[in-house]
Parts: C-alpha cells; structure tokens; sequence
C-alpha cells in the first residue's frame, strides 16, 4: 500500500512511524512533513489546507490510504474532497468534524443527548454575554472562544472584571479571529484531566489506552495553555470503573447521537474529560490524534493501524479488538525557550544519533526542518522525547533520561511532566 499522512507535528511523526510499522505498507508520503517525518516518509511540499492539490497528488501517485492528522483540514472538509474524488481517506467529513470545530454545537449535542458535561450557556451577542455574566455567573467560570483556536481560545476568569475583559478578547478584539463570533460560558469545573482517544466507524466506537497531557507551559501547570508540554500513558486515574462508566454514558453515546444527527462520524474521536467529584464529564472533542497524546499511546498499541484505519472506512470496527502493550510511556516535549510567544527558530539541533538502536526511546520531531544538510529548530515545539518502561515511573526515568541526549541553545521543557504519578 501507498499512504500519504497530512499534516507536520510530532503528532503526524508519531502516526508515521506507527503506519511504517505495518507489514502492508510499501511507501509512505507526507504532506508537508517534518525533518523526522523524512526518514519513514518522502515529505512534499504541499500545505494541509490545499485540498485539490493533496487529492491531485494522491491520485497522480495512486495513493491507497491518506490519512488526516490535523484539525484544521478536517474542520476544513478535507475528506469531503477526498471522497467527492473517490479517494479512500482516514477522518471525519467536515459535517462530523463540526464535533471538534463548534464548541456550541458539541455542547448542544451533549445536552440534546444527555452526555455528562459542564452546564453552559451559548452566546453570539457580546452585550448579552456581559448581561450574562453580571447578572448569573458563579465565578471562576470559563469562556470559550466558538471555533478553532490552537487550543489557545479557553479563559479560565477568576472574578467579573476578568471575565469582562474575556468577553472583550474574544468577541469584540476577535483576539482568536472568527472563532470568537460565537462564545460558550462554561461551568469552572475541578478534577483531574484524562484524555482518551477512540476509532470510530460511524457506529461502532473502540477505545485507546488512556493518557495525560500537560497544557500549561511551566513546571507546577503555572503559565500559559500551550498545545502541550508532555504526556503519560496510562492514566493511572482513570479506573475500570471510570472506563466502564465512560463507555456507557459517553463513548457510545456520542456516536450514536452524531448518526442520529445525519453527521455520523468516521475517524478519531478524542474525549477530553475531567474526572469530577460528579463522576466524568467532557471537557471538549477532538476530531483527531491528541498531539502529543499520540506519541505515549501509540507506541504502546500492538494492533496494525492500517488495518484498524480501514476497518473504520469500511464500517467493520465491531470486527476488531485494540490490543496495547502491558506497560507505560511518557513524552516530554523539548521547546524553544519563550514559547509559546515569541522565541527564535532555526537553531542546530544535537544528538539524534544517540537514539539510534535504542529500544523502546523515540525523538519524534514537533517543529524541525534541514537547513543547509543541518536539522534546525522551525517550531515553539521542537521535539517530543518520548520512553516506556515497565511503568510509568521507569518510563518518566527513561524520558527524561533521554531529553539529555539531545541539545539546541535555547532547549527549554517542563522537569515535572508525570509529577501526578507519585499522588496515584
Ligand atoms: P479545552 O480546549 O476545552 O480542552 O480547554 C483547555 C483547558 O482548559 C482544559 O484542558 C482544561 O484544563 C481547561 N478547561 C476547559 N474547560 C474547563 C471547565 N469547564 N472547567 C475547568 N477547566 C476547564
Ligand atoms: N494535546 C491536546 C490536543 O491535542 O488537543
């Protein structure tokens, strides 16, 4: 098989080295890839927001399996220009990206369908925001910018004064753009984060190993949300218990209420759930791969991900089991100092031959390109350093072992990824 993965983060790098592994894989592409991505895939210089030209270029190649690692394409409706051209493609139609690209319709959805999330309310209408907020709000309180924002458009408001000026961010600066034409006023709720992954095939759901991911951008989740700094997997809080509740009132739920809606929903959904004392509730979908959620629970999945990939595109999912290996991973990502503002690109990159043969050890590469024969820093992400051991205390050793192994002048990571292990 030929398989063209779009997108360039370590996410996509993650997703590459778990396709390269696959017995029925001969050649892979991707669009536009990373300097990591290259030495599984050939990287053509095409942007992931150029539709016809991925499709001109699947067909031109013959290419058997293109799979959609970013969100922005999805929300986009990529694999509606895929399929319009009969070109088999792994992800949601942009009807069922919806879930991840409108947090007011996901939040509709949930209370149309009665999934456990925060109570809420939407708003298209500054001054009524404001009214809102004056009026009924129980602080803190979250807003939430409508649209796709990098995972930047959440404010956590500690009093009025800060929400109003949220309200002003969002709706009035459009500081996260179009995506603040619509805002959602959320319930502040408290708990511990899980993130859980799924393959879907518009009815049948089957579940990845669990994970954590660390948004914020300094060590004791002080500073500002980031994409994420790091991540654990397993979740050591997310019991049988958890699960089989989540299964049942979440899980399913949410797949059978998008094909109740005529969106059903092909691809990865990603739960992003708070543990609260009520029992799980979502904090918000995703349409895709977590990054770097992927690059601890991937490593960790003993099934073929092409085989599960087609078993999601051709509606037999219920046919399939996931397997994950009986251990644990953990990732830290390597920044530029200063992200995730303002910080300098295009520095040398050190020791990448130190993973060389190195078992169960993985450099998957966030934000890098060749410059001049060299492997420069082109991204605030630069790396994700990622290690399993037995369990996850081993594996976090392992990794930050090996965030050693590599040097750029303005290397920067968080040195407590995983720290909640020690309170499981
Ligand atoms: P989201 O992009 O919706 O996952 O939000 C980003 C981060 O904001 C989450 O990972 C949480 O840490 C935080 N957050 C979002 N919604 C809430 C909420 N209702 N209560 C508390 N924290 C929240
Ligand atoms: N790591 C969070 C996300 O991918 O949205």
């Amino acid at each position: 098989m030929k398989v063209l993965i779009v997108g360039s983060g370590g996410r996509e790098h993650a997703i590459a080295w778990s396709v390269a592994k696959s017995p029925k894989v001969d050649k892979i592409y991707c669009a536009p890839g990373n300097a990591g991505i290259s030495e599984y895939a050939e990287c053509v210089p095409i942007g992931a927001m150029e539709f016809e030209k991925l499709a001109d270029f699947a067909e031109e190649k013959a290419v058997d399996l293109t799979v959609i690692g970013m969100d922005d394409p999805l929300v986009g409706g990529v694999v509606d220009v895929f399929e319009s051209r009969g070109l088999k493609v792994f992800g949601p139609r942009k009807n069922a990206a919806i879930l991840e690209g409108s947090k007011a319709f996901s939040k509709d959805l949930m209370k149309k369908y009665h999934i456990p999330t925060a109570a809420y309310e939407n708003f298209n209408d500054a001054e009524k925001a404001l009214e809102y907020l004056r009026e009924q709000a129980k602080f803190p309180i979250v807003l939430k910018a409508d649209g796709l924002a990098l995972g930047k458009g959440v404010l956590i408001c500690n009093d009025l004064r800060e929400a109003e000026e949220g309200v002003k961010e969002i709706m009035e600066d459009k500081k996260f753009g179009s995506a603040g034409n619509t805002m959602v006023i959320e319930e502040f709720m408290t708990g511990r984060e899980v993130s859980v992954l799924s393959f879907v095939d518009g009815r049948t759901i089957r579940t990845m190993t669990s994970a954590q991911d660390h948004k914020r951008a300094l060590d004791g989740d002080q500073g500002l949300n980031t994409g994420g700094m790091g991540t654990f997997s397993p979740s050591p809080f997310y019991t049988e218990e958890i699960d089989a509740f989540c299964q049942k009132y979440i899980y399913q739920p949410t797949v059978d209420a998008m094909a109740a809606e005529g969106r059903p929903f092909t691809g990865i959904i990603f739960f992003g759930l708070m543990l609260t004392a009520d029992g799980p509730k979502v904090l918000e979908y995703n349409a895709r791969f977590g990054d770097p959620e992927a690059q601890v629970v991937l490593p960790r999945m003993k099934t073929d991900i092409v085989e599960v990939m087609e078993a999601c595109i051709e509606g037999r999912l219920d046919r399939m089991e996931l397997e994950f290996e009986d251990n644990a991973a953990v990732c830290v990502v390597l920044a530029s100092e200063g992200y995730p503002v303002k910080y300098e690109k295009g520095i040398p990159i050190y020791g990448f031959e130190n993973f060389k043969g190195k078992d169960g050890y993985y450099c998957f590469h966030a934000g890098t390109k060749f410059q001049d024969g060299q492997i420069v820093t082109n991204g605030g992400r630069v790396l994700g350093i990622t290690a399993k051991g037995k369990d996850l205390k081993e594996a976090r050793k392992n990794a930050y072992e090996a965030t050693e192994w590599i040097q750029f002048s303005n290397k920067y990571m968080r040195h407590d990824i995983g720290k909640a292990i020690d309170e499981a």
